[in-house]
């Protein structure tokens, strides 16, 4: 299996809890490794175009506004199989429909503050990467 990246943001229900470092550890466990991190608050013009293709979906202005309700934490995350590996650890977007022992089973509050954000293929992986990131900040 191929070492790949992906894409993470903790969001703002889990940076308000002042769970950065209890995600991080479960990502860590899962295998995979902080190549490059940053805490930011993202402006509205940045989660809007990050979330472009949801802008069709009803619940698309509610998702921008809890995405700039606090400071989030963007990394990229590298490991065996990693888009795959994350979305494994994330569970379900509802977490009352999330798998034991994954992040959004354990902290997250409903279907919308659901913790932690993971890119869904390798080519979103590298868009949502190029997004908030340089090269030259991803140090393995
Ligand atoms: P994400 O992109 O954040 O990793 O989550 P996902 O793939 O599991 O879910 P997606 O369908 O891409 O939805 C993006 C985010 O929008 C919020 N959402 N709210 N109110 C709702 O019905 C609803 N559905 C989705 C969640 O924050 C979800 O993670
Ligand atoms: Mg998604």
């Amino acid at each position: 299996m191929a070492v790949t990246r992906t894409f993470s943001i903790i969001k703002p229900d889990a940076t308000r809890r002042n769970l950065t470092g209890a995600v991080t550890k479960m990502l860590e466990d899962a295998g995979l490794r902080v190549v490059a991190s940053k805490r930011i608050q993202m402006t509205r013009e940045q989660a809007e175009g990050f979330y472009a293709v949801h802008k069709e979906r009803p619940f698309f202005g509610e998702l921008v506004d809890f995405m700039i309700s606090g400071p989030v934490v963007v990394q990229v995350l590298e490991g065996e199989d990693a888009v795959k590996r994350n979305r494994d650890v994330m569970g379900a977007t509802n977490p009352a429909d999330a798998d034991e022992g994954t992040i959004r089973k354990t902290y997250a509050e409903s279907i919308e503050a659901n913790s932690v954000h993971g890119s869904d293929s390798d080519e979103n992986a590298k868009i949502e990467i190029d997004f908030f990131f340089d090269e030259d900040e991803i140090v393995g």
